[in-house]
């Protein structure tokens, strides 16, 4: 095995974006994309293009170096880069001079053969977070992960790999936070000090360039918004899919999915999607209905639109072979699938049998899959699932010399997934017309976030799971994805009707709020554990819904920030180390308002740890002081939920389904606090992309504890609010009441305490 390390600088020069530094055996390419975010390309192969699937922003021309005999730095406004020169070694300085992050000084980065590493230093008290869709603990460090999209039938809460690839960590030590993303979609490697003696930590891929980009804003949510700048950010997901989402897999026909459907509105239980697992389809042929169970999808849909359902669709990648089918003639005529070199195609085995596979790195492939989506729009779909895209075959290993294009599989694998939910997205936006299509996928890579929603795969019913569940949807949202579910419930084996109720108490406060099952697993709905447990499920169901005006607010902020609906105590309270600890690592903030404390289903108290600020328990407003650990309750019907003291949380009466009106009545919740408080609150028509035109409602809300006020600004944009009344809800004041109902309108409103 041939070994290189990175060794001296030999020449400099910038070259148009670029400043060039030339080594005996590479080449290191650095570039400004922001004050705060520099890139660092090491390459071996410099004559190979630049191309990103994850990174939308062209770096700046300006690049301010200045050089030395032992060094090169390059500063921004934020950030300074040192380069030492002999060897050459990359360290990253806050502008005081406070050193963040840089390369061990012994091993910086050397390949064997194609293998590229990187050794970092580490801080005594350096924590590691992020890395997406992985299983394990909040901290990373001791733990070690491989990215590569892998169908992971029956994972645990120690399995690695899942189904995504995140390779960007957020590091925090001595009050500092930085951000590092390795942008190389080959199989890539993390090592957080597991197998190190605590000396470094180390991350590679197997080829490929290292090519990161580092984020030196001071804190984890600005990191967040720069990383989410790079690579994208959600925009508004279609309001019905923050309803209640009913699956299995599956309901074997039109009219099985239509009593479901009908039995939540005849039990009042509020929901908004049904879901068709693949049979639905004829033979599981993509892009087809089965032609006896769903025979006459047009007037199924209809149907289910008149009881306020939207339909969502799985899609899967496999495409079946069969002459005379219409994906898999024009696929094998036009040369659109996956091949061996000698241009045979791939075959591989799913759920439809033999199959071939679309090569999505290829424009024309994705506006073919794109347009075919209209056998599903044309009745009426507006939601596509798209599954199986790691891609999965039986026994999973696609042979490495199969082709995308120009591409091997071991190149492309971990953005198989993203592209085929770019496709589908671009697609169905195109034959929705203004509709804002709701696209899920379960795999995924950096930049998935700008055209689907991800879900974490096939998981288990057991508390394990639920605990897991939460920390993957926390930390994916580290990674730029808001829109997050995980099946609730448990995917595999049955639940206990404890695990039922306590897990669907979550869901009310995960972005994503889908019932999901294996097939042949127990039914699910909410009503199959008795009524006392249904009953508790609806209570779940209604807070849901009761939050959707602040919720949908939040997903506002996530589409204009990057911050996510979910977020692990690690983005606000980054430096309190009691949040790392096992017991309360599962915690997160549900928006800026709500800390949410995840519990199992066997236990009916728990500890959590309120950090810094005065909290109250939302179901009784009783109140507690923060940076302080608590035994407290927590039946089946109480999940432990806390708000921050001065929180302002918009809510409504629960409806039915979002597509009902409702009453009418803005409910605007304040808890006291001592220091100004405001919310961004936002509201649009929820189905169309008017707001990009300035079809919107939005105003800045503000609590003063010392006027004794709160205060809605004059509201923004074109759009009128549905609500037509404003209540004041008080909490922990004096005089606790619900006040009598004011207008609501555009202007600036003052309400006195
Ligand atoms: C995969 C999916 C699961 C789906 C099943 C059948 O296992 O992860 O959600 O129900 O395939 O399509």
């Amino acid at each position: 095995m041939q070994f290189h390390s990175l060794s001296s600088l030999q020449s400099i020069h910038q070259q148009n974006n670029k400043l060039i530094i030339k080594t005996a055996e590479a080449e290191a390419q650095v570039s400004i994309y922001s004050p705060g975010i520099i890139r660092v390309n090491i390459t071996q192969h410099p004559e190979n293009k630049d191309e990103s699937f994850a990174v939308i922003r062209e770096p700046v021309t300006e690049i301010p170096y200045q050089e030395t005999e032992q060094e090169v730095t390059i500063s921004t406004t934020a950030l300074v880069l040192r380069i030492n020169k002999s060897p050459l070694r990359f360290s990253f300085y806050t502008t005081d001079g406070k050193l963040i992050s840089r390369d061990d000084e012994r091993f910086g980065t050397n390949w064997q053969n194609s293998r590229v590493t990187n050794y970092r230093e580490l801080r005594p008290d350096e924590k590691f977070i992020g890395l997406g869709e992985k299983a394990g603990n909040l901290n990373r460090r001791g733990s070690q992960y491989v990215n590569w999209n892998t169908d992971a039938v029956d994972y645990g809460p120690k399995t690695d790999p899942l189904y995504e690839s995140f390779p960007f960590f957020i590091g925090v030590h001595s009050q500092l936070a930085y951000g590092y993303f390795l942008d190389n979609t080959h199989k890539s490697y993390f090592d957080f000090a597991a197998s190190t003696d605590d000396q470094f930590i180390w991350l590679g891929a197997d080829d490929g360039d290292l090519n990161y980009y580092f984020f030196g804003a001071p804190t984890v949510a600005e990191i967040i918004k720069d990383y989410t700048w790079l690579t994208g950010r959600m925009e508004m997901p279609p309001l019905w899919s923050l309803g209640y989402q009913q699956c299995r897999w599956s309901y074997m026909s039109a009219q099985e999915v239509l009593d479901v459907a009908q039995k939540f509105r005849d039990l009042n239980i509020p929901a908004d999607v049904m879901y068709c697992d693949i049979d639905y389809m004829q033979d599981f042929k993509i892009f087809t209905w089965n032609q006896e169970t769903f025979a006459q999808p047009a007037e199924f849909i209809a149907k289910l639109k008149a009881l306020n359902f939207k339909l969502v669709t799985i899609v899967d990648p496999g495409i079946k072979i069969e002459k005379g089918y219409q994906q898999y003639d024009e696929g094998v005529e036009r040369g659109y699938f996956a091949t061996y070199p000698n241009g045979e195609n791939y075959t591989g085995e799913v759920w439809p049998g033999r199959c071939h596979f679309p090569d999505f790195f290829r424009e024309d492939v994705r506006e073919w899959w794109g347009a075919a989506f209209q056998a599903l729009t044309e009745p009426g779909v507006e939601g596509f699932w798209n599954d199986m895209n790691e891609p999965a075959v039986w026994n999973q290993n696609i042979p490495w010399m199969v082709k995308f294009g120009d591409k091997f599989m071991p190149e492309v694998r971990n953005v198989y997934g993203m592209e085929m939910a770019r496709a589908t997205y671009d697609g169905t936006r195109k034959l929705l017309g203004n509709k804002r299509p709701f696209v899920l996928t379960r795999a995924a890579y950096c930049g998935t976030q700008r055209y689907s929603a991800v879900w974490t795969g096939d998981n288990t019913a057991n508390d394990d799971h639920l605990l897991l569940g939460a920390r993957l949807v926390n930390s994916l949202g580290i990674t730029g994805m808001a829109m997050v579910g995980v099946d609730i419930g448990g995917f595999s084996g049955n639940p206990t009707p404890e695990l039922m109720v306590r897990w669907n108490s979550l869901g009310t406060y995960t972005p994503m709020y889908r019932n999901h099952a294996i097939r042949f697993s127990e039914y699910r709905e909410p009503w199959q554990y008795g009524t006392d447990n249904m009953e508790l499920i609806k209570k779940s169901i209604e807070q849901r819904y009761r939050l959707l005006p602040y919720l949908y607010s939040t997903f506002h902020e996530s589409s204009q920030s990057g911050m996510p609906v979910c977020r692990t105590l690690a983005i606000t309270y980054t430096h309190d180390e009691l949040i790392y600890h096992e017991d309360y690592q599962n915690q997160f903030m549900f928006g800026d308002a709500l800390l949410v404390a995840p519990v199992i289903s066997t236990s009916l108290t728990t500890t959590v740890y309120l950090p810094q600020g005065n909290w109250y328990r939302l179901s009784s407003n009783e109140t507690f002081e923060g940076q302080k650990e608590y035994t407290v309750s927590a039946p089946l019907h109480d999940l432990p939920v806390f708000v921050k003291a001065g929180s302002i949380i918009p809510m409504q009466n629960f409806t039915q389904s979002t597509q009902d009106n409702g009453d009418g009545v803005l409910q605007l919740n304040i808890w006291n606090g001592d220091a100004i408080t405001s919310l961004a609150y936002y509201e649009d028509d929820g189905v169309s992309y008017d707001y990009e035109q300035g079809n919107y409602h939005k105003r800045t809300i503000t609590f003063n504890p010392l006027s004794k006020t709160v205060k809605l600004l004059k509201a923004e944009g074109d759009y009128n609010s549905r609500f037509r009344q404003v209540q004041f809800i008080l909490h922990g004041f004096e005089n606790q009441s619900e006040l009598d109902l004011i207008n609501y309108t555009n202007e600036e409103i003052t309400f006195q305490i």
